[in-house]
Order: C-alpha cells, then sequence, then structure tokens
C-alpha cells in the first residue's frame, strides 16, 4: 500500500516525533511504500496567495477559489503545491499526525490542507452532493494527534466537549468532502507530561493500530 504521511511537529526528539517514527519504521517493514511531508521540516509555506498561481487566470483582482479551479485545470499550482498534489495521487493512505492547537490543527497543516484540497483536485465544486463526488474517492484517510490535557476534558461532559466532535470538521467537512473513507482517529490524550514508560506503551498501541489498517 502507498501511505502519504502528512506530519506537523517541529521538534525531532518529541513524543509525536517518537510515534512518527515507529510508524513509519513498521510500515516499511511490513512491505509498505511511506512517503513523508514533513512540514516544518520541509519548511512548508502554510499561506495560500498569489504566488500559488504560476499562470493566474487574473491579474487585477486575486480570487483564490477561481484561481485555484483554473490552476487544477491547467496545472499551474506553484511547484511546492504539485510536488504535494502527486503524493496525493500516488497514495491510497493518507496519515494525519498532528499535536492539538486550539482544539484543531496546527495553522502549518490547516495552510497544507488549504492549499493541496484545491477544488477541480481534491473536491468537486460543481454539484450538489460534494461528498459522493469528492475527487478523492477510492482513498482512505486517518487523524493521529495528542492533547495536552486529560481525556475527561474531552468527554460529552467534559471542559471542552467530545473530542470526535470537535475533530469532525476535519474529519468530515474537509476529508469526506474529498470522498476519502476515514478510520477512527487515534488519540493520545495528557500527552504534555509523560513518562518514558508510557511512551513506550502509547508507541506500540499506534504501531498495532495502524497494522490492523494497512
Ligand atoms: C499553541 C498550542 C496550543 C495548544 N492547544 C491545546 C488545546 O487546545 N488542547 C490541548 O489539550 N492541548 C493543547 N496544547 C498542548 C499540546 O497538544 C501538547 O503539548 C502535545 O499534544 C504534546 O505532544 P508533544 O510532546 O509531541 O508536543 C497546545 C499546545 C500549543 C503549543
Amino acid at each position: 500500500m502507498n501511505i502519504l504521511y502528512v506530519f506537523a511537529h517541529q521538534e525531532p526528539r518529541s513524543f509525536n516525533s517518537t510515534l512518527k517514527e515507529a510508524a513509519i519504521a513498521s510500515l516499511e517493514k511490513e512491505g509498505h511504500s511511506v512517503r513523508l511531508s514533513d512540514l516544518y521540516a520541509m519548511g512548508f509555506k502554510p499561506v495560500l496567495d498569489r504566488t500559488d498561481f504560476m499562470q493566474p487566470k487574473r491579474t487585477d483582482v486575486f480570487n483564490p477559489f477561481m484561481e485555484q479551479m483554473n490552476a487544477s485545470k491547467n496545472d499551474t499550482f506553484a511547484p511546492d503545491i504539485m510536488v504535494e498534489m502527486n503524493k496525493v495521487k500516488w497514495a491510497d493512505l493518507l496519515v494525519f499526525q498532528f499535536p492539538i492547537y486550539f482544539t484543531s490543527m496546527p495553522a502549518i497543516m490547516k495552510g497544507w490542507i488549504d492549499r493541496i484540497f484545491a477544488p477541480g483536485f481534491a473536491f468537486n465544486p460543481a454539484t450538489q452532493n460534494a461528498y459522493d463526488t469528492g475527487l478523492l474517492k477510492g482513498k482512505r484517510a486517518m487523524i493521529v494527534t495528542s492533547t495536552g490535557a486529560e481525556q475527561s476534558w474531552y468527554s460529552r461532559e467534559g471542559q471542552h466537549g467530545d473530542i470526535h466532535e470537535l475533530l469532525r470538521y476535519i474529519t468530515h467537512c474537509t476529508l469526506e468532502f474529498t470522498g476519502l473513507e476515514v478510520l477512527p482517529s487515534h488519540i493520545v490524550f495528557g500527552a504534555s507530561k509523560m513518562s518514558e514508560e508510557r511512551v513506550k506503551e502509547e508507541t506500540s498501541k499506534y504501531v498495532e493500530k495502524l497494522k490492523s489498517f494497512t
């Protein structure tokens, strides 16, 4: 299976990096092909702007949505976008791993979505039923994330509320919107302070879960 691993953490010695490294080693050992988009390490540009378009349709007024449609039709996105789009086309499974920032994904990963999941490439804007006609249909996706807060904060009655509801704008309104089949999210709660023993436990739990999906 071809797996695109989109990863957002700045520190190679972090808990998230430990999980990512173990996951990729295990997937490769199982015979899968993995391509990594390590967004901070790549210095990925997260801002959708005029420089994303090699041959803009209009130069007087900037309409991002219209320019994305035009660039999807003509393959005229900036080279860094084309590289990521080619990885998406190649992949059977997309894994998005990030620490929770303000109950959401870090800005650099949101920027990856804004720039790569363009209309005409990832979703089909010309229909009332985008979910059924998403252009990434046939592929699967999974969210892997960690929280600083303990699990009790993320229960339905907890201070933040049900984490699956909070993540729904990613799992449903973004990933399923593009036709991706979404696998159950893998969430590690209370990850800010962990003993070495717990890091080991969480790492093997995650690696085993990934094996069951691949
Ligand atoms: C900018 C920022 C925002 C954060 N927001 C949240 C949050 O909303 N909820 C939460 O539980 N943890 C939050 N955290 C804590 C991180 O999710 C936590 O430190 C991380 O998951 C631990 O994994 P790591 O050791 O790999 O960094 C935030 C951290 C930062 C830096």
